[in-house]
């Protein structure tokens, strides 16, 4: 490679990474979410883009967390296990959580804990969603894991009978996003448990929660009862990325039996959780105090998501109800890259072309940002 494409590649890249995208997004959503030719990423590295990609929370770090960095900043020389209150994070969390610390296992964002899992898991086929959150399957997939994807059904929502039907006595794990990613669609908690009930007789049930703080009753039930319970097929996956805005600052968990939380942390991370940034954690432990900012992001969340679906169907677009920060809306049949073409007027979405047709998938930003995004809906054409 001569040094010039060298140069190009590396400018290409930075400044995606400026942007907070990079190739590997492309698979995120285990489908091609990204434009195509990447390099129409770059005249849009400007301060006018408006972000709705990545389900972050528009409305930033608690301001708790933000006064925990930066009373942290001046030890940041110190490794976390000499900074007491640092250490004392597990334990609030699993109080927090009403389990024990053995629970527990931190990892850096949830991402990198689906990353794990698909490892762990790999001595037999993997039965998912599809369309599904990508990083568990793909990593799967890279393996040489067969992985068994069942469609969702016509409503978008999991197809909870047919992945039951798909588990064999080969099956080492089966992976489901409640709410799910991409189309923010939701199971009732009582027809969730009876399938992890059924399924985790016969493999482990690995369940991403990352979106449940956006619920509200009934939906929004954990499945860590069944943990505390002590069934040992049940693995949870937990974010901060999310209601806690911490994206950036990478801090995840798994819950399960401690028995499978000892073998993770031997097998992955040995004995410590060296891989967690000092400054991530005392942000978390914050930020999972100040009840009032996530009850604030909820809210707003819920009323820019209202005000966004009502723009929807005003404009006569098909989508999927929300119950997260995301909206799953029905492309009719635009001609062409429609991320890419939404880009180029500023605004960094996802598309994918499904069995049924294309689709979009925009996250829910301020009111103002999505008052932005319904504007430039209105400029597309839909033939
Ligand atoms: C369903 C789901 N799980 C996990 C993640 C990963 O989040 P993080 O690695 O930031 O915790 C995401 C991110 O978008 C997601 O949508």
């Amino acid at each position: 490679m001569s040094n010039s494409i060298h140069r190009r590649n590396w400018l290409k890249q930075s400044a995606l990474a400026a942007l907070g995208l990079s190739v590997s997004l492309n698979s995120l959503a285990g489908e091609d979410y990204l434009p195509k030719d990447l390099s129409q990423l770059l005249p849009n590295a400007n301060p006018s883009l408006i972000n709705l990609g990545s389900n972050e929370n528009p409305y930033g770090l608690s301001p708790q967390a933000k006064k925990a960095i930066s009373d942290l900043i001046n030890n940041s020389h110190r490794y976390q296990y000499n900074i007491p209150h640092v250490q004392e994070f597990r334990k609030q969390l699993a109080d927090y959580l009403g389990v024990t610390t053995d629970h527990l296992l931190l990892t850096p964002g949830s991402g990198e804990g689906l990353n794990l899992l698909a490892r762990h898991y790999s001595k037999g086929n993997l039965v998912t969603a599809t369309p599904t959150f990508g990083i568990l399957p793909n990593t799967a997939k890279k393996i040489g894991v067969q992985v068994r994807e069942i469609p969702l059904d016509k409503q978008k929502v999991h197809d909870l009978p047919a992945m039951l039907q798909a588990i064999d006595s080969n099956t080492a794990q089966v992976y489901l996003c409640n709410p799910a990613n991409p189309t923010g669609t939701v199971l009732h908690p009582t027809e969730l448990r009876s399938f992890c009930e059924e399924a985790s007789k016969k493999t482990v049930v690995t369940l991403d929660e990352a979106y449940l703080e956006f619920l509200d009753a009934p939906y929004n039930e954990s499945m860590l009862p069944l943990i505390k319970n002590g069934n040992k097929n049940i693995v949870l996956l937990r974010t901060f990325s999310k209601i806690h805005a911490m994206a950036g600052l990478r801090v995840g968990y798994i819950l399960a039996d401690p028995a499978t939380i000892n073998e993770l942390k031997e097998n992955y991370f040995g004995n410590s959780n060296f891989c967690m940034s000092a400054l991530s954690l005392t942000a978390a432990m914050a930020s999972l105090k100040d009840t009032d900012h996530q009850q604030k992001s909820k809210k707003l969340n819920a009323a820019a998501r209202q005000f966004t679906q009502d723009g929807l169907k005003k404009a006569g677009f098909d989508f999927i109800p929300s119950y997260t920060n995301f909206i799953y809306f029905n492309l009719k049949n635009y001609k062409g890259d429609f991320a890419a073409d939404m880009l180029a007027k500023n605004i960094v979405l996802r598309s994918s072309d499904q069995p049924d047709g294309k689709w979009g998938r925009v996250s829910i930003g301020t009111l103002e940002e999505m008052k932005s995004f319904l504007k430039t809906m209105g400029s597309m054409k839909f033939t």
